[in-house]
């Protein structure tokens, strides 16, 4: 059973079993050979970083990838003893408690390796790192192009060793698009190449979401899937490839039940006027929860298995809804505003749709003040 919070009842409720069910997609895709590295940068996409980390932990993930120093030492903190790679780069300042918590560092420019391999020296310590190389993100790691400049610098590496080379997909939902075998057949090149400079990092790591799905030769040795563990498709066009079991749910229960007459206004700048008699539900969730404002006179929920359309402006705290003509509804009633309720669904991809945005964002903006709670879908 899923606890509700005591308090204020906006919740969001993470099922443990769909998130192992996800990484069991995960592991059949890549098969024994093939290492995973859990995303759970920005709290696990919403979810938690602890709790998920400790699950897929559980469940036989190999490593995690963070975006920050901080992200780490939380997972750390919270128990993990698997490697943590940091994806996002790494600053000077940061050497000893990348040490102290053994984190991997990412090395993404030539300056970046250039100070670790100093700082590292000079405390007399040897530090794992992983290598970034853009191959046709045009975001961070050094760019394939430039082999010839970084190659010579490795040789002059005493204290880092280089554990992994990664790259990573700018168009990977793309699938077979051209773009992507490109950035493959760059990323084989960078590797061909360091192979015959003498280097056999262990960990070679290009696959995401999409590319676990749909591009086996893109494996590698490892692979970084982050949205498919939590349940989502990264793009629709390969929902059929693979079923995978949304993770997050969120919910909420009607706090106050409004009458109103034909012709009012509901909300901020009276967008909505009532165009009858109306039954309105507010619901105590808004922006600040992360409840996106484009929902306004957009977004719907779910109340007693059926859409109840946003209505008016949605504020900080509050989002109202027409529940007019839903049978039987009630204050304290359930609410979904992300998941499934009776028969009807609202997906992170449709929410995403109204908030003019993707599904990742959906997830990673339900803000702090939203209580994750969680439960196993067997246990129910
Ligand atoms: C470097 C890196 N690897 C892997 C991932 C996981 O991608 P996805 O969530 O599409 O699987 C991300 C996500 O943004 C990333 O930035």
């Amino acid at each position: 059973m899923t606890s509700l919070p005591k308090g204020r009842p906006t919740f969001c409720a993470i099922d443990l079993e769909a998130l192992r069910w996800n990484f069991r997609q995960v592991k059949k895709k890549v098969g024994r050979e093939v290492k995973i590295l859990s995303v759970v940068k920005a709290n696990a996409y919403g979810h938690g970083a602890g709790q998920i980390a400790r699950t897929l932990a559980a469940s036989g993930s190999d490593a995690f990838g963070v975006a920050s120093l901080e992200e780490g030492i939380e997972l750390r903190e919270g128990g993990i003893r698997s490697p943590i790679l940091i994806l996002a780069g790494a600053y000077p300042a940061q050497l000893d408690p990348l040490l102290r918590h053994r984190l991997t560092p990412t090395v993404c420019e030539l300056e970046g390796l250039r100070w670790l391999e100093r700082l590292a020296r000079r405390r007399g310590m040897s530090l794992k790192f992983h290598l970034k190389v853009d191959t046709g993100m045009g975001r961070i790691g050094l760019s394939a192009s430039e082999i010839d400049s970084w190659l010579s610098e490795l040789s002059e590496l005493k204290a880092l060793k280089l554990e992994g080379v990664f790259s990573h997909f700018s168009y990977a939902e793309d699938v077979g698009g051209s773009y992507t075998q490109n950035q493959l057949k760059i990323f084989r090149r960078v590797l061909r190449r360091l192979r015959e400079a003498g280097y056999a990092p262990s960990l070679v790591h290009l696959a995401n979401s999409a590319a676990v799905i749909t591009l086996p030769s893109a494996h590698f040795s490892m692979v970084r899937p982050g949205l498919m563990l939590y349940g989502i498709h990264p793009s629709p066009k390969i929902a059929d490839k693979v079923t995978l079991k949304p993770v997050l749910s969120w919910k909420t229960r009607i706090l106050q039940l409004k009458g109103l007459p034909k012709g009012s206004s509901v909300s901020y700048g009276r967008t909505f006027v009532t165009k009858r008699k109306s039954l309105i539900a507010i619901l105590p969730a808004g922006y600040a929860d992360g409840y996106h404002r484009l929902l306004s006179n957009r977004g719907a929920v779910l109340v007693r298995g059926k859409r109840a359309p946003v209505v008016g402006r949605v504020c900080m705290d509050l989002t109202m809804v027409d529940v007019t003509g839903i049978r039987g509804v009630q204050q304290g009633d359930e609410v979904v505003l992300l998941g499934q309720q009776g028969r009807e669904k609202i997906s992170a991809d449709e929410m995403a749709v109204w908030a003019e945005t993707i599904s990742y964002e959906v997830l990673t903006s339900i803000s702090a003040r939203v209580p994750r709670i969680y439960h196993s879908s067997k246990e129910e």
